[in-house]
């Protein structure tokens, strides 16, 4: 396939955990990637890295909780790639407490950047990213477990998760005529940085050890283990596929057994 044949995948948030593993596959898999995250020193370290493993790859500094700043960053993926075939809105942040305790800023930042970043980024990627007027593309939204479940001192994390599965149901079902599938991924507890800080808040909230929490979790569990970036990107690369194009509006769960709805 020449270059200019290969699809183009947008990613956010892929210069660690999920998203890192995810812009992995899909290179892997030929397509062109385009990734953001916030650290730019991450984002170029990030694209040097993957394009040293031989798969082709660009990328731009994003805030997915600025329009300006995603608006940019689309253009720059359609001025160095293309118009977007695949989009994965991974980029995202934990956070809660008690409830009772949480402040606007946290509450705001947290759907800010999980749902309303979502939003965001898929319409400019539909118009500037060109995917609106293609016969055939795939939205794939990570959302979690906690988008189909509540989770204890995580109601802010949870209620925009819960939202990213509204939003990929309703999108799935409007675009469906058009070609265009869309889905949610729903880890579990997946082994990344944002898992190890999620662990030091519960520990300091329950006033144990973080390999305490680690045991907890692992416990509830069918696998008894976590589920790593790589098992979370295989579905992801799946769901971009052409086999995969009778499934949309669903949210599917990569989690060890531990959500089996
Ligand atoms: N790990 C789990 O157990 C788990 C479970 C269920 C769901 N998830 C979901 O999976 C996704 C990835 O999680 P992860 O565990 O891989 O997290 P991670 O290791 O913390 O990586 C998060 C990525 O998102 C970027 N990011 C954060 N805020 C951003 C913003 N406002 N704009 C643009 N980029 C931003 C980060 O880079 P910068 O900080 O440089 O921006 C980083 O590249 C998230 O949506 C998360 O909610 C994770």
């Amino acid at each position: 396939m020449s270059e200019i044949e290969m699809p183009v995948a947008l990613i956010t948030g892929a210069t660690s955990g999920i998203g890192l593993a995810v812009a992995r596959l899909l290179g892997s898999q030929g397509h062109r990637v385009f990734l953001g995250a916030r650290t730019e020193e991450d984002v170029i370290a990030t694209v040097k890295q993957l394009c040293s493993e031989d798969l082709t790859v660009d990328g731009a500094p994003v805030d997915i909780r600025s329009g300006d700043a995603v608006r940019e960053f689309v253009q720059a993926a359609v001025d160095r790639f293309g118009s977007v075939d695949v989009l994965v809105n991974n980029a995202g942040r934990s956070g809660g407490g008690v409830t009772a305790d949480i402040a606007d800023e946290l509450w705001e930042d947290i759907i800010e950047t999980n749902l309303t970043g979502v939003f965001r980024v898929t319409r400019e990627v539909l118009n500037t990213g060109g995917m609106r007027v293609k016969s055939r593309g795939r939205i794939i939204n990570i959302a979690s477990t906690a988008g189909k479940q509540g989770v204890v001192l995580g109601a802010p994390y949870s209620a925009s998760k819960h939202g990213v599965v509204g939003f990929t149901k309703a999108l799935g079902n409007e675009l469906a005529p058009s070609g265009i599938t869309v889905n949610a991924v729903c880890p579990g507890y997946v082994e990344t940085p944002m898992a190890s800080r999620v662990r030091q808040r519960y520990a300091a909230a329950y006033g144990t050890s973080e390999a305490a929490v680690l045991e907890k979790f692992q416990t509830k569990i069918p696998l008894g283990r976590y589920s790593t970036p790589e098992e979370v990107a295989g579905l992801v690369g799946y769901l971009a596929s052409d086999t995969a194009a009778s499934i949309t509006s669903q949210a599917l769960n990569v989690c060890g057994g531990l959500g089996n709805f």
